[in-house]
């Protein structure tokens, strides 16, 4: 299916085969993380099982250490680490030797500036030449309502030199967008600060903190679009499971739609309603998917995802309001809705230039070297699908080092008439290295 050369371009040749049967697929990220942050506040042991390895997590994970906590995390047959940590608890993490580098890592940097907020004590957070262009203003801007001190005071970027205070105030704040890892930031903080703190939000975006924080012993109520903390409160030890990632069985459910006589099982997937959108839009598409609820993980739904290869799949418009619940799904979407007959819309798509890498110009760039016209209005992304569309020759994608783009170009090789290459295919290291292993998988 694919084979490496030197400079990690990876070629991805058309699959002739069909993709069956049933994979689990690693731990959720955005889960993986806050197990990790969360145990590393509270006091005593949380124990965690399930946990994704990954080179995002693995920041999070160097980032507690180098604040106190102690991590005895293992490496499981499956490949996830389960294990202890031991947090800081009341007494707070330590002051830091070394810079926080959060590498490519988003909500690494971003909840760890909420989770520093109650503390008198100055870290440096970092990251990589990707996250070092992300905007930060967003998730200081509150904190310092707050009380919380950044240096430089106007900052927009990474890195951010950031001093907590003991005496953090509450705030109620309308975020002006639709984005956990700010809501996060802002509640962590909460946990410090005297009263009740509130996040209000113009769509609904995923709410794993709400529903993590009280295993760990703290107050909180959430509603479609608000979320609120009450503090101050220590967090104490919990247990964590952390089911697989909606985000990378996604790649695998839209590679199954789009190659003939494909039919698979995703098992132990979170199916987080903020999380599933792109079941939904498949769905829409008249795609061959359904969802079948197991149980709970905490307070996580979690279950099985089934898809197969649909024929005569059609385009549809995603209203913004359901644009969070897939955010991280919308390159693979576009890459299906390429292969759509009509057009889809997706609609108040912003959000998607700020990420890794800015994913509209990444997406439009990708599906024009292969001949399909997508173009931008205002806030709102166009396709124009083209069923029996023919790629030209010798396709070179550029990932920018985003492993979503990588992961979409191989799906765009693997379903596609012609072998393509990817640049810099290793960033699928970010969130799910096992890719190219869980594809194989699934061969018949
Ligand atoms: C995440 C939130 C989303 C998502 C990211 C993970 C999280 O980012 O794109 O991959 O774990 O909270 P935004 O909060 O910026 O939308």
């Amino acid at each position: 299916m694919s084979q490496s050369t030197d400079e990690n371009v990876v070629k991805v040749s058309p699959y002739e085969g069909t993709l069956r049967g049933s994979v689990q697929v690693p731990g959720d990220k955005s889960i993986s993380h806050r197990s990790i942050l969360f145990s590393a506040m509270a006091e005593g042991t949380s124990r965690l099982t399930g946990v994704l390895d990954s080179e995002d997590v693995r920041s999070s994970i160097r980032v507690v250490q180098a604040l106190g906590a102690e991590v005895s995390l293992e490496k499981q047959i499956d490949g996830s680490l389960s294990g202890g940590i031991t947090g800081w608890g009341s007494k707070g993490p330590e002051r830091p030797e070394v810079e926080l580098y959060c590498k490519n890592s988003g909500t690494t940097a971003r909840l760890l500036m909420g989770v520093l907020a109650p503390w008198d004590i100055t870290a440096t957070i970092s990251g990589d030449a990707s996250l070092s262009r992300r905007p930060m203003r967003r998730i200081t801007a509150p904190l310092m309502m707050m009380g919380v001190h950044f240096s430089p005071e106007e900052a927009s970027k990474l890195p951010i030199k950031e001093t907590g205070t003991r005496s953090l105030k509450a705030i109620s704040y309308n975020s002006p967008m639709a984005s956990a890892q700010l809501k996060s930031a802002i509640l962590l903080a909460g946990l410090g600060a005297d009263g009740e703190t509130t996040v209000i939000e113009p769509y609904p975006s995923r709410n794993h903190t709400e529903l993590m924080l009280p295993e760990f012993g703290a107050r909180t109520t959430a509603g479609e679009r608000t979320a609120s903390v009450f503090g101050p409160v220590t967090l104490h030890a919990a247990e964590v499971d952390v089911p697989g990632d909606p985000s990378s069985a996604a790649f695998l459910v839209c590679a199954a739609m789009l190659i003939p006589g494909s039919s698979i099982q995703i098992e132990n997937v979170d199916l987080n309603t903020a999380r599933v959108g792109f079941v939904r839009t498949l769905e829409r598409m008249g795609g061959e998917v359904s969802v079948r609820s197991v149980g709970l993980a905490g307070k996580e739904p979690y279950g099985v995802i089934s898809a197969s290869y649909t024929e005569g799949l059609h385009g549809c418009e995603i209203p913004a309001d359901k644009i969070p619940s897939e955010i991280d799904e919308v390159p693979i979407l576009s890459l299906v809705a390429a292969r759509a007959r009509g057009i889809t819309v997706f609609r108040g798509i912003s959000e998607l230039r700020v990420k890794e890498t800015n994913r509209v110009k990444a997406v439009m760039d990708g599906l024009g070297q292969m001949g399909v016209d997508s173009w931008v209005e205002g806030e709102d992304l166009f396709i124009e699908g083209q069923p029996n569309l023919k790629m030209p020759k010798g396709l070179v994608f550029e990932s920018n080092k985003d492993h979503r783009l990588a992961m979409t170009w191989a799906i765009a090789g693997l379903t596609g008439d012609q072998p393509v290459s990817i640049r810099d295919f290793d960033s699928v290291k970010v969130s799910f290295p096992q890719f190219m292993k869980k594809l194989e998988e699934l061969e018949r």
